[in-house]
């Protein structure tokens, strides 16, 4: 199928019809936590579901703040609970989902730079790619097979 922009080698279209029944679960709980949203202040609701490796499902959404820095993306808070409370447990699939009346059709919502680094530095920590699926245009899906193909030349310290 065409789509309107050059995917990056090691993305592809994901089509709703390709959904498993996990994926389908975790779709629809990704947007159930982005209507949880807390996003006064830009009033775009982002929702994230992460499947573990033990079959749990962490779900997040964006918490802002009036001190806008100190507010955090959907993903980020997803991923540092699923740290925290799974320190040794891997991350398997990340949904990510907007809930906005006026979606833009055009538009792809993939996570932000500092989302990627953290999925990043998540991959690191248990050596492993995370499935990474987002919204691409008119209703279609994008999967990602880790976050190479979106950040390449992750930041990394050296060893
Ligand atoms: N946001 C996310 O939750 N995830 C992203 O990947 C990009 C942006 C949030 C942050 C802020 O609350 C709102 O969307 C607008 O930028």
């Amino acid at each position: 199928m065409a789509t309107k922009y050059l995917l990056p080698q090691g993305c592809h279209l994901y089509l709703r019809s390709n959904f498993d029944d996990t994926d389908e679960k975790l779709y629809q709980a990704a947007i159930d936590a982005a209507e949880k949203a807390y996003a006064p202040y830009s009033e775009f609701k982002v929702g994230a579901s992460a499947l573990l490796e033990n079959d749990i499902i962490i779900t997040a959404s964006n918490q802002e703040n009036s001190a806008f820095p100190s507010g955090l993306c959907a993903e980020r808070v997803a991923l540092f609970y699923a740290g925290s409370q799974h320190p040794n447990i891997g991350v398997k699939k990340l949904f990510i989902t907007i809930a906005v009346t006026d979606k833009d059709p055009t538009l792809v919502y993939a996570p932000c730079g500092c989302c990627r680094q953290v999925i990043a530095e998540t991959e690191k920590r248990q050596e492993k790619p995370i499935q990474i699926i987002f919204e691409g245009h008119d209703n279609q899906f994008i999967q990602s097979n880790g976050i190479a193909p979106l950040l390449p030349f992750a930041f990394k310290l050296p060893e």
